[in-house]
C-alpha cells in the first residue's frame, strides 16, 4: 500500500500510510527486521519516519506460518494509542499475545481471561475473582514482600561477599515466584511438593507461549525454524503445567471456593488461577523489578541520597514501620516507579480487532480504520512520545510525576493497558493487578534503600528485558529517621 497524502483542511480524513509488502515474503522480511537487523525499537521508528506518520500500516511478527495475518495498523504515538482501551471501538477476543494464539492446551482446554473478551460472560466472573482474590489478601501483601525479600537482598550480599557480583534476574525469578503464592496463598511453592523447580517450570510454560516473539540471541538459521515458523509442541510441557496445575488446586483452595460463589467451576477457576498467578504475575514481576532497578542503578548516588532521606523519614514518621500511610508520603518513590513502568512498559505490544469502521487521531490527523482491521500499539513509542514528555522523553526523570504539574502527566502512563489515572474493572482489558503492580514496585524501592545507601550494578538485556547485577552495595549507615 502506497504512502499518502494530506488533502484540503487539516482535520480532513488521512489514508493510513505505510506498506504490508509482497504476501508472505514481506512479512517474513519484517520479521527478519524486527528479530535481527533492526530490532524492535528500530523497527517501529524507522517507519514512523519513513512515512511521516505515527499512524501506519505494517506488518507484525510473527507472521508466516503461526499468524494467519501479520498485516496491523499500528498506533504509535500518545493521542492515538488509547484507541485500544475502548471497549466500544475494539474487540479484544483471542489476541493477547497478538496475531497468534498458543494452543489452550498449554491451559488446560480453557481460553483464560486475558483471552476473552468484556462481551464473553466468564471474563468478569474470572476478574471479579482476581480482583476478590487480590482484596481479601491486601494485608498480606507488605509483609509477605518484605520476609521474601529482605531473604533476596542477604542473598545478594552474600554473593557480592563471594565473587563480586550478584545476578538480580536469577534471584529474582526465585523469590518473586515464591512471593507471589505467599502473597495471594498464603503458601510458599517452594515448601510444597514443587519444590525448587517452579520457577523453571514456569519460564519454560511461558516460552511455550511467547517463542513467536523473542529472540535468544542464537544465529538466525537456527532461530527462525524453531521459534519463529512453528508452535512448539503443547506435550512437551504438560508435565510442569501439570505440576503447577497441582500447588494451585491445593494451595488456593479458598480462592476456589470463592470462585463456585461466583458460577465458575474449580477447574476452569484453577486454569485461570494458574495463568494470573503465573504468566501475568510472575512474568510481569520477571520484567518489572530488573527494569526498575537498572533504571535506579543508572540514576546514581544523588537519587539514591533522595530516595533514602524519603523512605527513611517515612518510616521513621510510621514508628519505624512500613505501612501504606507511609508509602503515600512517598512520592518521589512512587514517581521512580511510574517512571520506570513509563520508560520501560514491561508489557509492550496490545492488540484490538476494530468493532465498526472507525476513526482514529494522531496528533497530526484523523484516520479511517474498517471494521475488523487489527489495531496495533507498541507502547514504548506511545510512552515516550515528545509531544507529552517533552526532549527528555526518551530519558529517566526519577521526580517526573512527582507534584500538581507532574500528576497531570500520569493520564499518559499506559502499562497496564489503560491510563493510570483510570481503574481496571469487570467491563474493561486494563490489568486488575494494577495497583498491586505499583505497590511492589514501591515497596521494592523501599527495602533497598532502607537497607543500603547506594548500590552500583551492571546492566545488559535479557530475553524478556533486562538483566542487571549487583557490583556493590553500601550498606546503611543511619536507620529510618536518624
Ligand atoms: C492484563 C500488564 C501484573 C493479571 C494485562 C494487560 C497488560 C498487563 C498490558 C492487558 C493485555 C491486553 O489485553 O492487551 C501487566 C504488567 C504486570 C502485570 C506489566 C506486572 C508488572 C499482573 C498481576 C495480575 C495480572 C499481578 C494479577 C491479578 C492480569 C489479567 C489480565 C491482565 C488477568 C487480563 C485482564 C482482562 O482480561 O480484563 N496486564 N500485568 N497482571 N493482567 Fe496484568
Amino acid at each position: 500500500m502506497a504512502s499518502s497524502n494530506t488533502q484540503g483542511s487539516p482535520s480532513a480524513l488521512k489514508t493510513i500510510p505505510g506498506s504490508y509488502g509482497l504476501p508472505v515474503i514481506g512479512a517474513v522480511r519484517d520479521r527478519l527486521d524486527f528479530y535481527y537487523f533492526q530490532g524492535q525499537d528500530k523497527y517501529f521508528e524507522s517507519r514512523v519516519e519513513q512515512y511521516g506518520s505515527t499512524v501506519v500500516r505494517i506488518n507484525v511478527p510473527p507472521g508466516p506460518f503461526m499468524a494467519k495475518d501479520p498485516r496491523v495498523v499500528a498506533v504509535l504515538d500518545a493521542k492515538s494509542f488509547p484507541v485500544l482501551f475502548d471497549m466500544d471501538k475494539v474487540e479484544k477476543k483471542n489476541l493477547f499475545t497478538g496475531t497468534y494464539m498458543p494452543s489452550t492446551k498449554l491451559t488446560g482446554g480453557y481460553r483464560v481471561c486475558a483471552y476473552l473478551d468484556p462481551s464473553e460472560p466468564t471474563h468478569a466472573k474470572v476478574k471479579q475473582l482476581l480482583f476478590s482474590l487480590l482484596l481479601s489478601r491486601k494485608d498480606e501483601f507488605i509483609p509477605t514482600f518484605r520476609s521474601n525479600f529482605t531473604s533476596l537482598l542477604a542473598a545478594v550480599e552474600s554473593e557480592l561477599a563471594k565473587s563480586g557480583k550478584a545476578d538480580f534476574n536469577k534471584l529474582n525469578d526465585v523469590t518473586s515466584f515464591d512471593f507471589i503464592g505467599d502473597a495471594y496463598f498464603g503458601v510458599r511453592p517452594s515448601a510444597t511438593e514443587l519444590g525448587k523447580g517452579g520457577p523453571t517450570k514456569a519460564a519454560k510454560w511461558l516460552i511455550w507461549q511467547l517463542h513467536p516473539l523473542v529472540t535468544l540471541g542464537l544465529p538466525m538459521f537456527i532461530e527462525e525454524p524453531l521459534l519463529h515458523t512453528f508452535h512448539l509442541p503443547p506435550f512437551l510441557v504438560k508435565g510442569d503445567y501439570e505440576a503447577l496445575y497441582k500447588y494451585y488446586s491445593t494451595a488456593g483452595k479458598q480462592a476456589l471456593d470463592m470462585a463456585e460463589d461466583l458460577g465458575l467451576s474449580r477447574e476452569e477457576a484453577c486454569h485461570n488461577l494458574l495463568f494470573a498467578t503465573t504468566f501475568n504475575s510472575y512474568g510481569g514481576l520477571k520484567v518489572l523489578f530488573p527494569g526498575l532497578l537498572a533504571n535506579i542503578a543508572g540514576a546514581g548516588e544523588k537519587l539514591h541520597e533522595r530516595l533514602v532521606a524519603e523512605v527513611r523519614g517515612a518510616v521513621a514518621e510510621a514508628g519505624g514501620k512500613v505501612t501504606l500511610a507511609a508509602l503515600e508520603r512517598m512520592e518521589l518513590t512512587k514517581s521512580v516507579v511510574w517512571e520506570s513502568l513509563r520508560l520501560d512498559p514491561p508489557v509492550k505490544f496490545q492488540y484490538g480487532h476494530a468493532k465498526k469502521d472507525l476513526e482514529i487521531a494522531s496528533h497530526d490527523g484523523v484516520f479511517q480504520v474498517r471494521k475488523g482491521e487489527m489495531l496495533f500499539g507498541y507502547q514504548p513509542c506511545a510512552t515516550k512520545d515528545a509531544r507529552v514528555f517533552g526532549a527528555t522523553a526518551k530519558e529517566f526523570v526519577p521526580d517526573r510525576f512527582v507534584g500538581e504539574e507532574g500528576s497531570k502527566l500520569l493520564q499518559y502512563v499506559y502499562w497496564s493497558n489503560g491510563r493510570e489515572t483510570e481503574d481496571p474493572s469487570v467491563d474493561n482489558k486494563q490489568c486488575p493487578g494494577k495497583n498491586f503492580v505499583v505497590l511492589v514496585g514501591r515497596l521494592f524501592v523501599v527495602e533497598l534503600f532502607l537497607r543500603y545507601d547506594a548500590f552500583t550494578a551492571e546492566v545488559g538485556t535479557d530475553l524478556l528485558g533486562t538483566s542487571v547485577s549487583f557490583t556493590g552495595v553500601t550498606k546503611a549507615t543511619s536507620g529510618p529517621g536518624s
